[in-house]
């Protein structure tokens, strides 16, 4: 669940590619981000920290690309940073971008399936984030079940699932029957399933139908 504490300055300006491109320059705009919220990160079961936005393509087709900075490495317990309301999975349940074993991993609420699988090859097919270095991220998500994924620019293979190439690290995802792609909104913040405590930073949010790049 999503609390509402305090909200954080934001902008929106409309390019007519994207849905939505922040630089959170120019305050908050209550119209473009109608469940802003801000809860800082702290420790414990399910602390919630999120600014997010219900602007997101219809096309069946969501590109999101944020730069993103972790100012504290994390622990091996499960956080996730980007939490995705996903429709497919039923009411109020989310598709979770964060980092656990290590690496980036995407987790389904509904069943708790992990992409890549934690194995240790699943886990070497992933990557890291550089602590305390802003990095570019983007993902696509589509309802036909795609999953690309980019850091830097460069392609994470064990977070991409797309026609034609094969990902032997999808097992658990592809295991359930449903496909994960009917994004409802997408929220940049943090959320804590132990102690850690940490704080992200989110830039030039670009929410887009077609690919957006560096
Ligand atoms: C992700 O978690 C691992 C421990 O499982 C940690 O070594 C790594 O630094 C974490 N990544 C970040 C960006 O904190
Ligand atoms: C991404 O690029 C930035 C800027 O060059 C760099 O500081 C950061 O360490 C890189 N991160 C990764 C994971 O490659
Ligand atoms: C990112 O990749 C695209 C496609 O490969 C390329 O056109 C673009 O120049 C790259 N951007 C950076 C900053 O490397």
């Amino acid at each position: 669940m999503l609390r509402q504490i305090s909200f954080l300055p934001i902008a929106l300006t409309l390019s007519s590619v994207a849905q939505v491109s922040e630089g959170f320059e120019n305050g908050w705009d209550q119209a473009a981000w109608p469940n802003s919220i801000r809860v800082d990160g702290a420790g414990g079961y399910c602390g919630h920290d999120f600014v997010g936005t219900i602007k997101v393509p219809s096309s069946g087709d969501v590109y999101v690309r944020t730069y993103l900075k972790v100012t504290k490495a994390l622990t091996a317990s499960h956080v996730p940073f980007i939490t995705i309301p996903d429709s497919a999975q039923g009411t109020n349940k989310h598709l979770r971008i964060g980092n656990q074993s290590s690496i980036l991993m995407y987790n389904r609420e509904s069943n708790d399936a992990a992409l890549p699988d934690l194995s240790p090859q699943g886990i070497a097919t992933s990557a890291t984030l550089t602590v305390n270095e802003w990095q570019c991220f983007e993902y696509h998500l589509s309802t036909d079940g795609t999953v690309e994924t980019w850091l830097n620019n460069s392609t994470v293979a064990g977070l991409t699932v797309v026609g034609g190439v094969t990902n032997l690290n999808d097992a658990q995802r592809s295991r359930s029957t449903i496909v994960t792609g009917l994004i409802t909104a997408v929220y940049f913040g943090w959320e804590s399933y132990d102690s850690d405590v940490n704080t992200f930073w989110f830039d030039h949010i670009v929410i887009a139908s077609t690919c957006i790049g560096s």
